[in-house]
């Protein structure tokens, strides 16, 4: 969490892809928005500019983050709701569940099912996703990869959301551009608590700084590889 914070997002995504998954569900006016595993609020942002009408929740289950998010989210009042909990117990009804990069955490069938009494008539789920680009995937996105076993390509992870009692709407291919903000930033934490001098004392930043600092170099050396599917799904 030290490392994370005060980073813009935890994950690749852009508000032009928020804003292209908000036009392809038709989603506008007063429609009720859940943003499920929100971090520091960075969709949950672009959602409510883009929704001035909209009530939005955003959940996350990490203190701090939720702290964040909510000192960004203030200034749109009460329509916009943080609050700190489990994304998988979630009540609605919502017209759109947006989650990004978050939906492993739950499993994409198991969180998909979760989620469908919660919609409301007619609304829909839209996720971020890694899948695998080739088959047989590449070294470099095996390797980038190697702590997600559930990871497929993009026709089995529409298996798995099929396999929720859903039907894929639309996918969106996230490349390198939505992942250079996040990338950017870890490295540019990483840079910053370095000069800090926070690594030596500290066993469990130090490992997670290690860990983030492969990450980005594994990123860098091939970004083509690395791939994310923005899923725009409702219940079949
Ligand atoms: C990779 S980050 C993505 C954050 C944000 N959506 C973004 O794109 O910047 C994943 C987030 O999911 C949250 N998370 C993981 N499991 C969760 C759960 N069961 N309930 C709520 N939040 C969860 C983590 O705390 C983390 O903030």
């Amino acid at each position: 969490m030290r490392l994370h914070r005060g980073t813009p997002r935890q994950g690749p995504g852009t508000a032009e892809d928020v804003r292209w998954a908000l036009e392809a569900l038709g989603v506008s006016g007063e429609a009720r928005v859940l943003d499920a595993g929100a971090g520091s609020g960075a969709d949950t942002e672009t959602l409510a500019e883009a929704l001035p009408k909209a009530r939005i929740e955003a959940v996350d289950a990490s203190p701090a983050l939720v702290a964040e998010a909510r000192a960004r989210l203030a200034r749109f009042g009460p329509r916009v709701t943080v609050r700190e909990g489990d994304m998988a117990r979630v009540e609605g009804p919502y017209d759109l569940i947006w989650c990004a990069g978050a939906l492993y955490f739950l499993g994409v069938t198991e969180g998909l099912r979760a989620w469908r009494g919660a919609l409301a008539p007619g609304g829909a789920v839209a996720f971020s996703e890694p899948v695998y680009l080739t088959d047989p995937p590449s070294e470099a996105a095996r390797a980038f990869w190697a702590g997600y076993p559930a990871i497929t390509d993009l026709s089995g992870l529409e298996v798995r959301v099929r396999a929720a009692g859903y039907a894929v709407e639309a996918v969106r291919h996230l490349g390198p551009e939505a992942w250079r903000g996040y990338m950017d930033a870890l490295e540019g934490r990483i840079g910053e608590l370095e000069a800090s001098g926070a690594r030596p004392d500290d066993p469990a930043l130090a490992a997670a700084m290690a860990e983030a600092r492969a990450e980005v170099a594994a990123w860098r050396a091939a970004p083509g590889d690395i791939g994310y599917a923005l899923v725009l799904a409702r219940p079949a």
